[in-house]
């Protein structure tokens, strides 16, 4: 397959092209876009360790406009306990000034491209549930699930993202394949689905008062972490009353990939 995956317009940021990053230029420039969205060298992976998964069975995206970079999504080959080989997805991000454009659907349709000719069906990645704009991109705009909570993932980590609180996760699923899609779109039409709402005051904000924030935080910990525990998962997001929807997914659905205990151990 090219290297060359996908381009598009990004309204008035113009076009892209997204590419398999694979020459020491485009690592370093993905390594670089990093540090730039998350405001920290420090949690950024090394351009060694991005240069040996686009070597080896992963995959790195570069995405440019007018030849500079924009965007990226990187990740690795993962495995269920089953033996099921999915694609771990690590990070992805865009420049802010080219947000909002379709830039980072267009790297994740990317990623779904490549994924699916590399014979897997599946796309696994973590976010924050505290950001209702991931969790609407995620779950609405993308249609990905949700049967896993961690609570404080990666420990403290210092990026402007973050405002210091603890890490926590939902580790996302996405299914490529048709039975799959077709089966959550009839649940999603279900009017009588299970909620967890956001508090009010979510997503962390600058200057907001860190114990509030970490009591919020408690408080959506908590939400899910109960309906989850109750067997339900994930299925949608409605940004208007900045809900989580939730049903119970069919047996039929493959085994989770990974943390499914909802206690966040
Ligand atoms: C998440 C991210 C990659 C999306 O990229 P993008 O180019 O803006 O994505 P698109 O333009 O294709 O889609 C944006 C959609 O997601 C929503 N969205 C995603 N992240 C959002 C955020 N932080 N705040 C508000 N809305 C957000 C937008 O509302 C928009 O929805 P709409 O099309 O229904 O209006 C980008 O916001 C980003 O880099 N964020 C910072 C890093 C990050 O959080 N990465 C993901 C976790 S690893």
């Amino acid at each position: 397959m090219s290297d060359q995956l996908r381009d598009g317009s990004a309204g008035e940021t113009g076009q892209f092209e997204i590419c398999k990053a694979r020459s020491l230029d485009q690592i370093e420039a993905v390594h670089e876009l990093q540090g730039t969205i998350w405001g920290s060298a420090e949690v950024a992976t090394p351009n060694t360790l991005l240069r040996v998964m686009a070597e080896a069975g992963g995959l790195v995206l570069l995405a440019k406009s007018a030849g500079e970079p924009i965007g990226f999504a990187y990740g690795f080959t993962g495995r269920t306990s089953s033996g099921l080989n999915y694609h771990r997805s690590h990070a992805a991000g865009v420049l802010s000034e080219f947000r909002n454009s379709g830039v980072g659907r267009a790297l994740k349709l990317a990623q779904r491209q490549a994924v699916l000719a590399a014979g897997m069906d599946r796309i696994v990645w973590t976010f924050d549930p505290a950001q209702v704009g991931n969790a609407h991109f995620n779950l609405r705009r993308l249609g990905a699930t949700a049967r896993a909570f961690r609570a404080d993932y990666y420990g403290q980590r210092v990026d402007a993202l973050s405002h210091g609180l603890p890490t926590d996760r939902l580790i996302v699923e996405w299914f490529l394949g048709n039975s799959e899609e077709v089966e959550l779109a009839r649940l999603r039409r279900r009017a009588n689905l299970a909620s967890v709402d956001v508090p009010d005051g979510l997503p962390p904000h600058h200057g907001a008062d860190p114990a509030e924030l970490k009591r919020l935080q408690g408080e959506l910990r908590d939400g899910l972490q109960l309906a989850l525990s109750r067997g339900l998962q994930v299925i949608d997001f409605d940004a208007e009353t900045r809900s989580y929807r939730l049903a119970e997914l069919p047996a039929s659905f493959p085994d989770p990939a990974e943390g499914t205990s909802a206690s966040g151990a």
